[in-house]
């Protein structure tokens, strides 16, 4: 490389490359200096514009050189980013470093933070303790079940457009779409009908809480794994006024005087009648928000009189029994008991969020 070859001075270019190249301390750093170094307007770029006013000879050499001296830089910058690689990565594993050894001294000045349970299952725990106060014991259920229990013990039969409520997960498991994640809690008052058919054991007080699985997507309202309690009570001689009285008398023992409820007509196929159960959006108080989508109302779940077609699917004589049901969301209870604006906060495992409650 000589003067005679004009402006383009390979070694010149070369040395400083290589400085930018050894200063730059982080990939970040790295990827800026190698855009400066190779990028559109790097003097290498502009040395490689500049070829075309030299002569053909020089041409052909200072352009071979350049080209060799971007082969150098390619190697450089690669050999110098797998090393920052290397440190950025064990200043990160250093930093997520547990250290299982710890031992908790049980300073005073340094307390100890203890976990807690999570609002749902607080929620549920206080769900119970209502119901069991009114008479009910407390069941459990499956989070699997087939589809007779799920739907079609439930008044449910296949095609149904009831099914269109209820966007199922199906498991894989025996013959296609016959086992599904539970959509709803419904399913355990066949289970608990059947058992006390078999043991003789009539009646049923029961609630019956536990998680739900639906194809939705989350939004402020739904969740797609989200948690019911489900009611049941079969006896002789019960009437809608039961059912009506039981929803009236949870509502202001869970949610306190101020939080009205109201039963609207609705259709369930395993209840009839049917009714929506909502109460005040605690959120805005009636007044209309985002949560309530503006109405003043949400739903908590539904409620009825059990369908003497799911008596006859599990054998009770309905000249004897009659019944009453009701579903709803725990999760919903808990936003609407606390306020929660979005439920999403509910599983999003934001510690701020879950210490406060
Ligand atoms: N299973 C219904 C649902 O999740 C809610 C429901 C409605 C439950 C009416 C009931 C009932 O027991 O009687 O959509």
């Amino acid at each position: 490389m000589s003067a005679a070859d004009g402006p383009v001075d390979v070694a010149a270019l070369e040395a400083d490359a290589n400085r930018s190249i050894d200063a730059s301390s982080t990939t970040a750093e790295l990827d800026a200096a190698e855009s400066a170094i190779v990028g559109k307007r790097s003097a290498m770029a502009a040395a490689h514009r500049s070829l075309g006013g030299l002569d053909p000879d020089a041409r052909r050499r200072v352009g071979q050189e350049l080209n060799e001296l971007r082969g150098r830089l390619e190697q450089r910058i690669a050999g110098r980013r797998s090393e920052l690689v290397a440190v950025e990565r064990a200043a990160a594993l250093e930093e997520d470093r547990m250290d299982l050894t710890e031992v908790v001294t049980g300073d005073v000045r340094s307390p100890v933070v203890r976990g807690h349970r999570h609002l749902v299952t607080t929620t549920r725990d206080q769900l119970e303790d209502v119901f069991v106060a009114m008479g009910f014991n407390v069941a459990e259920g499956r989070e699997a079940e087939t589809d007779w229990y799920n739907f079609e013990a439930l008044n449910i039969p296949p095609a149904h457009p009831a099914r269109g409520m209820y966007d199922s997960f199906y498991v894989d498991l025996g013959e296609p779409e016959t086992v599904v994640l539970r959509t709803h809690t419904s399913p355990v008052q066949i289970h608990l009908m059947e058992h006390a058919m078999a043991e003789g054991s009539l009646p049923i007080h029961s609630v019956m809480p536990g998680r739900c699985f639906r194809r939705d997507t989350a939004d402020a309202r739904h969740l797609p794994v989200f948690h019911q309690i489900e009611g049941l009570v079969v006896d002789h001689g019960i009437t809608f006024g039961d059912l009506a009285g039981t929803i009236e008398t949870f509502t202001t023992a869970y949610f306190g005087p101020d939080v009205h409820s109201r039963l609207r007509p609705a259709y369930f196929p395993f209840t009839e009648p049917s009714a929506e159960y909502e109460i005040t959006c605690t959120i805005c108080l009636g007044a209309g928000c985002r949560t309530c989508s503006d109405t003043g109302w949400v739903e908590l779940g539904g409620c009825g009189m059990v369908d003497p077609a799911v008596f006859d699917a599990v054998g009770i004589d309905t000249a004897l029994w009659s019944g009453f049901a009701f579903g709803f969301g725990i999760d919903r209870c808990a936003q609407m008991r606390h306020e929660i604006a979005d439920m999403r906060a509910l599983v999003e495992n934001d510690l701020r969020f879950l210490r406060q409650f």
